[in-house]
């Protein structure tokens, strides 16, 4: 049994997260999780909410609310909203917690202490009708590499370019919008990541189980050549910036650099989950206190990769403590909608609340995980995701597992009958399992989620496929026998087809379980896929048919639900 550590990137304060942010971190992680659970380990999910900076402080005041409160409020909505689309983490922590304040001081002080933080003096763009400083997103304008008309001070939407506001090309302040803006000199402290070029890139080096995207990304920063980094904000929501454990001269009116604080914000939710729970957060994240032997697994998009593969990195390995890095990181391109983005700030795409008010969780899950923006950046349409939701789940599985149990329920008095031998087809279907079952478990271990979803699908469609070569119900009235043999292996495969879905579909995975009254305990991975499928469930044990599994999403559902939101760009 192995001890595997889970984290998705936290999701940003600021409302609501679209299907995109889903799929690129949250669910992956979930469904990563939970194969892993299944497979008899111990894992340890852990999320929470990035409340710092300039994206918590915008949208609070876009929504007439102190910020402390905004953040509060947005917590338990976010928090809500993952645990109705099933998102079994084991805690959901927040980057303003008090762990999160002590561990990030920790650290640059820590990182101070070894030489690798600077005070520097730094030009910064400063409004002068709004009276204070304009940091990353405070101040807009078009980005000096692609000319895209909206970029933020931090980050270019379009071109993804990490940017430095005095950059921009006609700055305005996201507040007021006033052009009126100087350079002015301010205080700030600086990472110093030249000094820890060679570190991080020999760590890069190492790294083993990284998926091609996440080390190309890894390296193309490391080939452009590390800068020093700002890690303070003129702010006042954030870690307030300490020295020896007390206020820093000069630097009370400035807080620590959201993506300084965010990432620490792993440990720190890790800290909270053990203090709720009782629980040792340091055998998860110190190598001297048992960390060692974890395996730690990150889940993200792949604008975030950076902050991963080098300057969060650079926070732990400056430091010289013994912190657990990551070994796997998992990247993933861009959930587009119809060609153009999904956008949080022009509210384009689906949200979470509002899927939720479509259909339920699983239906979204499916899609999202085994259509997943993998090999590079994919596209919701409505009419792909109906033939995807009718073809998948209500054809492929729904339709196996009710045909099965239907005919069982309705020839075999609802049990598990006993009698005949098994012939051809069910050592065919053996071995399609056996098969099938190593190939899903293999693409989770390699966190490929399309192909685990593919293979998936496959496995379903075998049940089908038995069935028609099996007959159960041409041969009932000649020979009970046979009958037998195919309705006890048909509901056995369902049962398995279930077992494998629960990573990703976990609700109808549990109604098809209870359903044939699989107990908790057999509910796990199995190790021998040929001995489940012909004599898991006991005969003569009664079982119950679950309503329909999917219901076919219609031509005027879509048509509705293009309407209410929009569609092509
Ligand atoms: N909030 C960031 C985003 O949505 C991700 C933060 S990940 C962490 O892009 F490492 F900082 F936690
Ligand atoms: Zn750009």
């Amino acid at each position: 049994m192995a001890r595997i550590l889970v984290t998705s990137a936290l999701p940003y304060i600021n409302g609501i997260k679209h299907l995109g942010n889903l799929a690129g971190s949250m669910l992956p992680a979930d469904v990563y999780a939970r194969f892993q659970r299944l497979r008899g380990h111990e894992v340890l999910a852990i999320c929470a909410t990035d409340e710092h900076g300039t994206p918590a402080e915008l949208a609070a005041a876009a929504a007439g609310q102190d910020v402390a409160q905004y953040c509060d409020e947005q917590h338990e909505v976010q928090k809500a909203l993952g645990e109705r689309f099933n998102l079994a983490w084991d805690h959901f922590g927040r980057t303003s917690s008090d762990w999160n304040m002590r561990l990030t001081q920790h650290f640059a002080e820590t990182l101070e202490a070894n030489g690798l933080i600077a005070e520097v003096v730094e030009k910064q763009v400063y409004s002068i009708d709004d009276a204070r400083f304009l940091p990353d997103r405070y101040v807009e304008g078009t980005c000096p590499n692609c000319g895209f008309e909206k970029a933020r001070g931090d980050q270019c939407d379009n071109c993804g370019k990490l940017l430095d506001p005095i950059d921009l090309i006609e700055p305005y302040s996201a507040v007021s919008g006033s052009k009126n803006l100087e350079v002015r000199d301010t205080r700030h402290l600086q990472l110093r990541q030249t000094e820890m070029e060679d570190r991080i890139r020999a760590w890069v080096d190492a790294a083993e189980g990284w998926p091609p995207l996440a080390k190309s990304i890894a390296y193309k920063w490391l080939d452009e050549g590390l800068r020093d980094r700002t890690i303070t904000r003129d702010l006042k929501w954030g870690v307030p910036v300490t020295k020896d454990g007390a206020p820093r001269e000069g630097f009370e009116d400035k807080v620590f650099y959201v993506w300084f604080d965010a990432p620490i914000g792993y440990i720190s939710a890790t800290a909270e989950w053990a203090d709720a729970t009782g629980n040792d957060w340091e055998s998860w994240w110190r190598t001297d206190k048992g960390a060692d032997d974890v395996s730690y697994v990150q889940f993200m998009g792949k604008d975030n990769v950076a902050f991963h593969t080098v300057s969060f990195p650079a926070t732990i390995l400056g430091s010289q403590e013994p912190w657990k890095t990551v070994d796997k990181l998992k990247a993933f391109n861009w959930l587009n909608w119809y060609g153009g983005k999904f956008s949080t700030s022009s509210k384009r795409g689906v949200f979470m609340d509002q899927a939720l008010e479509l259909l339920p969780a699983d239906y979204w899950r499916w899609y999202l995980t085994a259509y997943a923006p993998e090999g590079g950046d994919a596209q919701f349409t409505w009419e792909h995701f109906q033939g995807v939701i009718n073809t998948d789940l209500a054809n492929v599985l729904g339709n196996f597992v009710n045909r099965i149990l239907k005919f069982a329920a309705s020839r075999f008095d609802g049990v598990i009958p006993e009698g005949g031998e098994t012939g051809e087809h069910e050592a065919w279907l053996a071995g399609e399992v056996d098969q099938r079952l190593k190939a899903i478990a293999a693409h989770y271990e390699a966190m490929e989620f399309r192909k685990a979803g593919a293979e998936t699908r496959a496995l379903w469609a075998a049940g089908n496929e038995y069935l028609t070569r099996a007959e159960p119900w041409s041969h009932f009235k000649t020979d009970k026998d046979k009958a037998a043999v195919g309705v006890r292996t048909g509901i056995n495969l369902a049962v398995l087809s279930a077992i494998v879905a629960q990573p990703v579909i976990p609700e109808t995975a549990a109604k098809i379980l209870d359903a044939v009254g699989v107990p908790e305990g057999n509910r796990t991975w199995p190790s021998d896929a040929g001995a489940v499928l012909l004599d898991a469930l006991p005969r003569g044990l009664g079982f119950a048919v679950p309503d329909v599994l999917f219901a076919k999403i219609e031509d005027e559902q879509i048509a509705e639900w293009s309407e209410r939101f929009g569609g092509a760009v």
